[in-house]
């Protein structure tokens, strides 16, 4: 089936995503660099991100997980030239890739990237930081439950919140499957659930050039 997932999100991509020597760029020089892009989000799936955005008319985002920082450029895509995201990656190396790639997009918004594991980050944020207005979650699998408590505590009504890889092509359901990540995800639904900060949310399986992965969508109280 992969193949053929993979055909129809390039057909979609073919119609729907119209070129940006920015995201082309990003992904030349991340396989240039040697880096393989499973870790980054397809084309449709960004343009959804940037969609989210648009809806709600943005100005500021917090990513967590920045890799290459092709996910950026679709976030940035979808502000204005005011509009601010803090992005936070973890391994030294990703941050490097993510920064070049930023650096060489010259993108008109301000665009922060902050080295280190994400918690640490947000937690050492100055007391009176603004709140986000849309939050993309896609760092280590194992830390989501605290990523989403740490999102809520940075957001206000009306955010809304993704969590990227809450699938891992059916990880999730495996009884036998106790590694960290997986663990880390089912602790994420069981916090989502009923969480008294969240509005409503939901999470979506998906398919294409990816695998069989999916994503978790909240809306804050
Ligand atoms: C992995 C992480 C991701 O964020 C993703 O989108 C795909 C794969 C990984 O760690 O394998
Ligand atoms: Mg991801």
């Amino acid at each position: 089936m992969q193949q053929m997932w993979s055909e129809i999100d390039a057909y979609i991509e073919s119609h729907l995503i119209p070129e940006d020597p920015i995201l082309t760029q990003t992904l030349k020089n991340t396989d240039e660099k040697g880096y393989p892009d499973h870790l980054a989000v397809a084309a449709n799936q960004g343009m959804l991100l940037q969609m989210l955005i648009q809806m709600n008319k943005c100005k500021r985002v917090l990513e967590l997980g920045t890799f290459a920082a092709y996910s950026t450029m679709w976030l940035a895509r979808a502000l204005p030239d005011d509009g601010y995201i803090l992005t936070i990656e973890g391994r030294d190396t990703h941050a490097a890739l993510g920064q070049e790639n930023i650096d060489n997009a010259k993108l008109p918004q301000t665009v922060e990237l902050k080295v280190g594991r994400a918690a640490d980050i947000l937690r050492a944020l100055p007391s009176d930081t603004e709140a986000f207005d849309f939050i993309f979650v896609d760092a280590d699998k194992q830390s989501y439950p605290e990523y989403l408590e740490l999102s809520l505590d940075l957001s206000h009504s009306g955010t809304v919140i993704v969590l990227d890889n809450v699938i891992r092509a059916g990880d999730i359901l495996d009884p036998e499957n106790h590694k960290p990540s997986i663990e880390g995800i089912r602790e994420m639904y069981q916090a989502m659930q009923n969480h008294p900060k969240i509005l409503s949310c939901t999470a979506l399986q998906t398919v294409g050039s990816k695998g069989h992965d999916g994503f978790a969508i909240a809306i804050v109280k």
